[in-house]
């Protein structure tokens, strides 16, 4: 192709990107997206959390309020509010000074940060780490370009429509000892299946068993059940338990659950098993040190206007009641959704749908039934199946369900 780039190829757009795209420029006025995973309000509108207005006008009248740097690790104020808020107040992690956290860009700088880190100095220098069977597309993708090999371990049963915990419990047996696994904290992306909490238990305990280094992402703490506590179960689970003598990580993002979608609000926390003050200097230092090679230090914005709610009883109130409203909404759509699709007797059961959490429902459309969900009804999902309930609302959920419900006969009766 090129004398100085002989094998750059060009690839496909990117699944949630290139369909948003694709959304975007269909003019057909009564168009639906179910894509990429942002909520919307009754009126299909982006909202703006009342907790994130607030903190915002908050923020730019304080007397100090500026655009200098942050540091390299980022805002103070954030970032440890950050960890408390996913660890708990009386987290022994906390407690044992064995809690090192750094502001990342969103869950998926995090996710980077983390994955780096991993593989320079994880004394498993060649341990694979293990994806869900599905995952978040971008999972692979991270985790191959900083040189991982990829393995998955089974996780959703497609004639079941549940979890594959005995696929599961094999895969962390099977897989070499010291593995990657890469858990989804609540609220799983893309099935909106999660584990119930014995389930985590019997989840953890093999792993703690096997010595693996649990890798969480928690993008939806508050945004699956509404309650922060709830959705950070597997995570305290993990870290209080004591259980576990590999390190703990975790990577969270503020792009849900605050609606911060575009200003990639994160953090990475690494929690090694023993308190170790020479340790825990080092690890900090180089997780600085690729920070400030990568982006010098994160931005300030977004970590500020969280900052504010976390650290202000009242916006924290507000913060907790938004978050309700968000799951809420989305839960009154999935009942809405199920129910018309029972009225209209579609072929197939959809209690899935209601029993799923989260942003996502993981419909079991084939992939043909969402290329002709696009083609034929302006309904966008990825091809997978996974619909983003946030994007039904009152307007567009009876039109949904009739597009579901020709869709789904079209391809059973061509199958007869
Ligand atoms: C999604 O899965 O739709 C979201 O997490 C958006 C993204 O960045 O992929």
């Amino acid at each position: 192709m090129s004398k100085y780039f002989p094998s750059v190829k060009e690839l496909p757009p990117d699944p949630l990107f290139g369909l948003k795209a694709r959304f975007t420029s269909d003019s057909r006025s009564d168009k639906v997206d179910l894509g990429i995973g942002a909520y919307r309000d009754n009126n299909g509108k982006p909202w703006i959390l009342p907790a994130v207005k607030k903190a915002e006008a908050q923020l730019v009248s304080g007397a100090n309020y500026n655009h200098e740097y942050l540091s390299i690790e980022g805002f103070a104020g954030f970032v440890n509010s950050a960890a408390r808020i996913i660890l708990g107040d009386d987290s022994v992690a906390i407690k044992e000074n064995r809690l090192l956290s750094q502001q990342s860009l969103s869950g998926t700088g995090a996710l980077h940060v983390a994955g780096k880190f991993l593989k320079e100095f994880y004394h498993k220098s060649d341990a694979k780490i293990y994806l869900s069977k599905p995952t978040w597309a971008n999972h692979n993708q991270i985790f191959q370009t900083l040189g991982f090999e990829t393995a998955t371990y089974p996780y959703w049963d497609n004639d079941t429509k549940s979890l594959d915990l005995t696929g599961f419990l094999k895969a962390i047996d099977d897989a070499p000892k010291g593995s990657i696994f890469l858990l989804h904290a609540c609220a799983h992306n893309p099935t909106g299946l999660d584990p119930s909490k014995t389930q985590w238990l019997e989840i953890l305990d093999k792993l703690v068993a096997n010595d693996h280094l649990p890798l969480f992402d928690s993008a939806y703490q508050g945004f699956a059940s509404g309650d922060l506590e709830l959705d950070s179960y597997s995570i305290r689970t993990a870290v209080n338990s004591k259980k576990f003598s590999a390190p703990i990580v975790i990577c969270q993002s503020f792009a849900k659950n605050c609606g911060m979608y575009g200003e990639r609000v994160g953090a990475v926390h690494v929690i090694p098993s023993e308190t170790n003050e020479a340790l825990n200097k080092a690890i900090v230092s180089q997780l600085k040190k690729i920070i400030r090679s990568e982006i010098s230090n994160p931005p300030a914005y977004g970590s500020k206007v969280v900052a504010t709610i976390l650290n202000d009883p009242e916006l924290f109130k507000q913060w907790k009641d938004d978050l309700i409203t968000m799951s809420s909404r989305i839960n009154q759509m999935r009942i809405k959704l199920r129910d018309s699709l029972v009225e209209l007797q579609t072929p197939g059961t959809w209690d899935h749908i209601v029993n799923q959490t989260g942003m996502f429902s993981f419909t079991g459309l084939s992939s043909d039934m969402v290329k002709r969900l696009e083609e034929k009804h302006a309904v966008y999902l990825v091809s997978s199946g996974r619909a983003s309930v946030a994007g039904l609302n009152e307007h567009n959920i009876n039109k949904v369900a009739k597009s579901f419900d020709e869709v789904v006969r079209f391809y059973t009766k061509s199958k007869l």
